[in-house]
């Protein structure tokens, strides 16, 4: 389903269950990271693009403090829930906490909300890394925004989403996913620093097709595996003596490499060098330099199996085939928070159809699971649109 298709369907149902008089509507895209993975909570850089899968968000104003929410891609499950009570993270439901806490925090930060009612839906395929959850906090955000005259930026809008995750989710992510979401630009990755937020665009050459490859890993304990990472990344930078891996050089790395616990080195070590193959990725895009792009992605995967330990079996399986087949006239490698989810490849148009097949031939013999393809484009980020009814 295309974006239109998204919005003309969410805001006709949004119509029959509400009438709603005044409706706002946003649409949030997902993302795809094209290098710098799990260095977003280091401080450091990233370089991710805004993908067209969407979530849509319509929302109407009620009288009184309730709020109801309808999600169409959960059986048209409803979530209520009274603006004047104490809004909590719901225990199994773990769609509603999304956006359970973008009420709960704006309501936290003084800002003015009332009743409203709200219909979701989305094409983000969930649970596979391409950031379903960041693009409904965001386009939660745009339109509570909208609908009550917040005037919220999208850094504000960025932070109250990584928000949601690290305190009312448990997900101690950083905020790659929700300023991709927010801030996506057409044909564009963003490089992002993630210190400072200052965004640099980066054309993605339009030589190249970017393919996303779904492993179709159930991804189990993803949640505690990462925060994991996060708790060694903090431990390593304390080793070291500093606030964030994002301030140890190669050199200071190396000078106190043997003396560090070799499981915290590993992942310093990945960290480090996953900086420094940001900037050079997008000087490689910047150049169409087809050559150094395969050849960084490849390091970035290795250094992703090996140091940071975030693959897995089919995930490097999905990598080898493709990497055999485009050898060094593209790139691929794990996107994503990892232990399942989605490879990202840059590729010659050319190649795709032959991918496409390698991949439908040996994945499933290698591993009995079936991957899903999808070829997209770079997109822009968050955006209040006009329904059918509106
Ligand atoms: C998840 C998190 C992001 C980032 C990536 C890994 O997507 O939400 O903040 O850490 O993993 O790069």
């Amino acid at each position: 389903m295309n974006r239109e298709k998204l919005i003309n369907r969410t805001s006709s149902y949004h119509h029959q269950l509400h009438r709603g008089l005044g409706t706002k509507i946003s649409v949030a895209p997902g993302r795809v990271n094209l290098m710098g993975e799990h260095t977003d909570y280091n401080d450091g850089f990233v370089l991710p693009t805004a993908i067209d899968f969407f979530t849509c968000v319509c929302g109407s104003l009620k009288e009184g403090s309730n709020v109801s929410i309808t999600a169409l891609d959960f059986d048209n499950e409803v979530d209520h829930f009274d603006l004047q009570d104490d809004i909590l993270p719901h225990d199994d439901d773990i769609w509603k906490n999304y956006i359970r806490g973008a009420f709960y925090f704006l309501k936290m930060e003084g800002y003015s909300l009332g009743g409203c009612a709200l219909t979701i839906s989305g094409t983000i395929p969930k649970g596979t890394g391409l950031s379903s959850s960041a693009s409904l906090e965001i386009a939660v955000l745009n339109t509570l925004s909208e609908l009550f005259g917040l005037s919220l930026d999208n850094l504000k809008m960025a932070q109250i989403g990584q928000k949601i995750e690290n305190e009312f989710v448990g997900l101690s992510c950083g905020i790659m996913d929700q300023l991709s979401s927010a801030c996506g630009i057409e044909g564009q990755a963003l490089q992002i620093d993630c210190r400072n937020f200052k965004i640099t665009n980066i054309t993605i050459p339009t030589s190249l097709s970017l393919m996303i490859v779904n492993s179709n890993i159930k991804r189990q304990l993803t949640t505690s595996a990462y925060n994991d990472r996060r708790r060694e990344c903090q431990q390593a930078a304390e080793f070291m003596g500093a606030k964030s891996l994002r301030d140890i050089t190669e050199k200071t790395f190396l000078s106190q490499k043997n003396c560090m616990p070799e499981l915290l080195a590993r992942r310093a070590e990945h960290i480090i060098t996953e900086n420094a193959r940001v900037i050079k990725m997008a000087t490689a895009l910047r150049k169409t330099n087809i050559e150094e792009i395969s050849s960084i992605m490849a390091d970035s995967h290795t250094s992703m199996k090996n140091l940071f330990e975030i693959s897995t079996p089919e995930i490097d399986i999905l990598v080898n085939i493709i990497s055999k087949f485009i050898n060094v006239s593209g790139g691929v490698r794990m996107t994503g928070g990892g232990f399942g989810g989605c490879v990202v490849a840059l590729l010659p148009a050319s190649s795709v159809e032959g991918v496409r097949q390698q991949i439908q031939s040996q994945y499933p013999y290698q591993t009995g699971l079936k991957a899903c393809i999808y070829l997209n484009q770079p997109t822009r980020g968050v955006e209040t649109v006009q329904g059918i009814f509106s």
